[in-house]
């Protein structure tokens, strides 16, 4: 029998036992799948970790954009206004505008601090308010409130042309209103009243539509907080425009956590809700504005305890004479006589009884408001119909509340 050929003859420490070979094969096979199996793993989780990475940035990058568009909304609000930047000033220039902050040129004083009429490098004229708020307001924070503000652009909104957080120096830079504020036009102390009926209601137009575009065409909406009669200011052809709105959080202060009264706005003005929860939305603007169309109707300032017993407190007072048809024409401002038509009054009287009454929820929007003022007044001199009776917000929560106020006004008005 002839032999098979003897294998290649190893050292000895070489030779293996017959089937070690395989095993050394399979070894290394496995040591290369594994090696290889880890490295794909590793590319795979790094692909991930790349792709997840992207992701995030845009996700981010969509984020600024949402953000950049709510800004942008904040600045341009529904209407179609240009995009004016807030300019910043020096202390030295509004130094200089002011002639050295000089008694004669100050205009008034407030809560915030002493305004003076100055003449910016430009050679615009402009009202120029130092606030005494200095240290309270971080600068980054009054930056970028007041960019914010002066971002709010509307014919019936006082422009703030700029501002100058210089050092501790806090300061506002305003249009100039020749006029002055309605304050002083309707309590001339015995001179001689120069605001009839029809300038009067076309100044409560021009105020409700500044408050309308606040609170509406803003988004978010900007609460004003502290509505009243000086801070509507008129011009030359007394046009009015609203000053001030969103700037009691600038001077809001906290003592002890307790939001100071400062924010609580002016005595007599203040919502009843606001006043006692300090819970603040549009609806105290709106009750706000109700005590300035009674101040408009009547002559009277919200609270003064010098008048006779029952009559010191405004709303008060003209609450149970806004729904008495007998009563009403008792409560308007003497110097008016004849200058209105039962009708234009029935309607006012009806407004300021919305805007005031105690529960917010029941108060009109200041749309509402807008589109139910007379906007001619005496142009449609028409009485109201006998079977007219004025009708007030009843108690249906679930209700559309601005068809309510529409329904809830005189039957004759919109006729
Ligand atoms: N832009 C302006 N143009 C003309 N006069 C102004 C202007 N701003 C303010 N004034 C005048 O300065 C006065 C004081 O205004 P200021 O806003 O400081 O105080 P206020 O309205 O009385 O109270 P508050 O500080 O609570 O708003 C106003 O009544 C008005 O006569
Ligand atoms: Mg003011």
């Amino acid at each position: 029998m002839a032999s098979s050929p003897s294998p290649i003859s190893q050292p000895p420490h070489m030779q293996t036992k017959p089937g070690n070979g395989n095993s050394t094969a399979v070894a290394i096979v496995s040591i290369v799948a594994t090696v290889a199996l880890s490295f794909l793993l590793v590319i795979a989780l790094y692909y991930f970790y790349l792709r997840r990475k992207s992701q995030q940035k845009q996700s981010f990058s969509q984020m600024s954009q949402e953000f950049q568009i709510s800004i942008t909304q904040h600045m341009l609000p529904a209407m179609h206004v240009p995009h004016i930047e807030a300019q910043v000033f020096t202390y030295k220039q509004l130094h200089f505008a002011t002639s050295n902050f000089s008694s004669a040129n100050m205009i008034g004083c407030g809560g915030f601090g002493s305004v003076y009429r100055g003449v910016l490098p430009d050679g615009r004229v402009a009202a120029i308010k130092q606030l005494d708020i200095a240290g309270k307001q971080g600068d980054h924070e009054f930056r970028v409130e007041v960019d914010l503000l002066s971002r709010l652009h509307s014919p019936y909104l006082l422009d703030l042309i700029g501002y100058c957080a210089d050092q501790d120096h806090r300061l506002l830079v305003y249009e100039y209103m020749p006029k002055g504020s309605l304050q002083e036009h309707l309590y001339l102390d015995g001179k001689s009243p120069n605001l009839d009926w029809g300038r009067r209601m076309r100044i409560a137009l021009d105020a409700a539509r500044g408050l309308e575009y606040l609170h509406e065409l803003v988004n978010p909406p900007v609460i004003h907080r502290d509505f009243k009669t000086s801070n509507v200011l008129l011009d030359d052809n007394f046009n009015a425009k609203v000053s001030d709105f969103g700037l009691a959080k600038l001077g809001s202060d906290k003592i002890n956590g307790l939001v100071s009264t400062r924010v609580l706005g002016t005595q007599g003005y203040v919502a009843p809700e606001y006043a006692l929860t300090g819970h603040l939305t549009t609806k105290s603007d709106v009750y706000s504005f109700g005590v300035v169309l009674l101040e408009l109707l009547t002559g009277r300032v919200p609270v003064d305890m010098k008048r006779s017993p029952g009559q010191g407190v405004l709303v008060s007072w003209a609450l149970p004479r806004l729904t008495d048809r007998e009563r009403v024409e008792d409560m308007v401002d003497p110097v008016l006589q004849g200058q209105y038509t039962l009708k234009e009054l029935i309607q006012v009287a009806a407004i300021a009884k919305m805007c005031i009454q105690p529960e917010a929820d029941y108060r009109p929007f200041m749309t509402d408001v807008v589109q139910s003022l007379p906007t001619e007044p005496h142009s449609q001199v028409a009485e109201s119909s006998p079977n007219c009776r004025l009708k007030y917000q009843t108690s249906i929560p679930s209700c559309d509340r601005s068809i309510t106020f529409m329904t809830c006004l005189p039957c004759a008005w919109k006729s």
